[in-house]
This record gives C-alpha cells, structure tokens and sequence, in this order.
C-alpha cells in the first residue's frame, strides 16, 4: 500500500467509525468465514496457509467487534459437509482450531474482556484431541458474561433442528416437558448449545463473494428477518473497514424497520382521528421496541417529507 492509499483508508476507516457511533450496533453477529483456499491459491500458497491467515483474520475481529460494543460473536469454523475434505486438510485444520481454543484461554484479552466460548455442533463427531480443547476454553470462561464466542464446529443447521427434536422428544418421554407447552422459546433452548440457548442473530456476514447461507442458524436468522452483508474478499484479507460497512448495512435496515414500524403506527391511530405524537411514541416502543428518540426523529422525518403525514399529526 502506498503512503496516500494508506492515508485514505485511514481517514475512509475514521469516517465509518464516526458513522457507525452514532447509532446502535447489533448485538449478536454471525459470520461464515469462506475463501481462506482460494486466497491461498491467488497467492500460490500451500491450502494450509490460507487457513492460517484466516484463523488470524478471526482474532482480529474478534477485538473489533468486542471494541465496538457487540455483545455475541458467532463463526463458522466447520460444517458438517466439511466433513468431506481431505484427510489431510481436516487433521490441519483440526489442529490449527485446537490450538486457538488453548490460546483462548491463555490470552489476557479473554479475561479482561470476560469472554464466554461455546460451541455449537456435533461436538461428537470431532477427534478427541480438538473435542478436549473445546471443552478447555468452555470449562475456562464458564463463569463469564462479558461477551460471548459461539464457535460453529462440526454444525450443520438442518441437524441442529433434528438434535433438538429428539432432545425434545426424550424429556416428553420422560414426562419433563409436555406437548402443549413446547413454543418457540422451548424450541430456542434446546438448540445448541447444551449450555444456553443462543440470542436471534442480528446480522450475518459471508466473505468470499457466494451469496449463501449454507445451512448456518436457519432459526436464529430466518425469524429474526436479520441484516445480511455478502462481500467479496476472501476471509484472510478482510480489512476492519470491511467490517465497518457490514454495521452500517445492518444500521439502515435497522433504520428502515423502525420507519416503517412508526409509519404503520401512525396510519392504524389515524383511522381514530388526530394523531397524537405522545401516542405514536408509547405504540412504537411498547409493542415495536422502537427507542423515543428514534421515533421523535423518524416522525419529524416523514412529516418534513409528507404533507399528508403531516397534517395527520397533532404536533
Ligand atoms: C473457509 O474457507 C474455511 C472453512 C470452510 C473451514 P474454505 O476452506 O471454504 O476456502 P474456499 O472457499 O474453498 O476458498
Ligand atoms: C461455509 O464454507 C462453511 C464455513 C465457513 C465453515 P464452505 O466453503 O464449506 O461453503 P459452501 O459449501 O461452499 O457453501
Ligand atoms: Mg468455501
């Protein structure tokens, strides 16, 4: 990078931050970390390098999340269908996963941060050395709840869904939850992991330019009707800017929910006569969890740019 290309990402890089800051960020973040092979290859690199740069791209942003206030990490490290690689390329990456986890919990970041590590999958199906690794940095950070990682390992989302079914099944059988009872919320805690049920995603991201979901949290996200952002860098050269912009996505759609909850708000009141804002306020953060100061700001919006809104409102 030349010196005035390392001046503009830095002052692009600035101006994002100040962006962002200005509104809430989400609190629950998923990532499918893809294109670590194909980096490799554009660099004519051995397969293993691009994992490894990638598990660095992992690190890295895991402080900027946690620096920008996001509560709930969650990464795809592996999938069920990764099964199907090279023996080779699986008792690599397998290794290269295990050793995170250790300096997971020696990392003074861990700590200070209290990170909580879970991991969500078919823990089962892994070797034994990274299945006692896993189980190292979950038993180390058990009592944290400063933030949380959520490793995705060994995961398949379809099977995620049979797991809790069955697990749902067994306590019918031993008569510890009945059917009537079963809901959405019984649903979410008894999906991984056994230790907690994991909050609805608020925006997902997949590097390396395939516009897909693979199988990652279809409960988590499809509800939830969360941000996506695709990029196309492959994940080792994901820059923080990268994921600047991801928030900013997620921070407009937010935005533009928030509109149009507080625009149905006012159309159902108005059919009651004159819109009164105070009323408009306690709808729209009662029942839509929208913030007074967002609804103050979106209504001044749309009656600044709607004569018909604003002659329907009793200011
Ligand atoms: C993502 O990169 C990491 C894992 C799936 C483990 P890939 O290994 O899928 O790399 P590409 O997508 O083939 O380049
Ligand atoms: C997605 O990457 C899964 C992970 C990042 C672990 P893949 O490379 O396995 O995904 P597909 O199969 O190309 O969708
Ligand atoms: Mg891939």
């Amino acid at each position: 990078m030349s010196i005035f290309e390392k001046f503009l990402y830095g002052s692009y890089e600035t101006l994002l931050v100040k962006e962002i800051k200005d509104h809430p960020v989400p609190s629950h973040v998923a990532i499918i970390m893809d294109g670590n092979r194909r980096f490799a290859e554009k660099h004519g690199l051995m397969r293993y390098y691009g994992h490894v740069k990638g598990a660095d791209t992992t690190e890295n942003v895991l402080d900027w999340s946690f620096d920008l206030g996001i509560k709930q990490l969650t990464v795809y490290a592996f999938s069920t269908e990764n099964f199907e690689r090279t023996d080779d390329e699986k008792k690599k990456l397998f290794d290269l996963i295990g050793f995170k986890f250790d300096k997971i919990c020696s990392d003074e970041r861990t700590h200070s941060r209290r990170m909580r590590v879970r991991v969500l999958g078919q823990i089962n199906l892994l070797p034994p050395d990274l299945k006692a690794a896993a189980k190292r940095a979950e038993e180390t950070t058990k009592n944290y709840n400063g933030v949380y990682l959520n490793v995705a390992l060994a995961y398949g989302g379809r099977q995620e869904l049979v797991d809790a079914t069955r697990k749902m099944a067994a306590k019918i059988r031993n008569a510890k939850l009945s059917l009537k009872d079963i809901n959405e919320d019984v649903i979410s805690r008894n999906l991984y992991p056994s230790s907690g049920s994991l909050p609805y995603v608020d925006l997902i991201v997949r590097t390396g330019g395939d516009e897909r979901i693979s199988n990652f949290l279809p409960w988590q996200t499809n509800g939830n009707e969360c941000a996506a952002y695709f990029c196309a860098p492959f994940w080792p050269e994901f820059r923080r800017i990268d994921f600047l912009r991801a928030i900013r996505t997620y921070q407009t759609r937010e935005h533009e929910r928030q509109k149009n909850t507080v625009l149905r708000v006012v159309k159902l009141l108005s059919y009651y006569g004159k819109v009164e804002v105070e009323d408009v306020i306690s709808m729209s953060r009662e029942y839509l969890d929208v913030p007074k100061g967002e609804v103050v700001k979106i209504i001044n919006e749309l009656a600044r740019h709607n004569v018909v809104m604003h002659s329907m409102i009793k200011w």
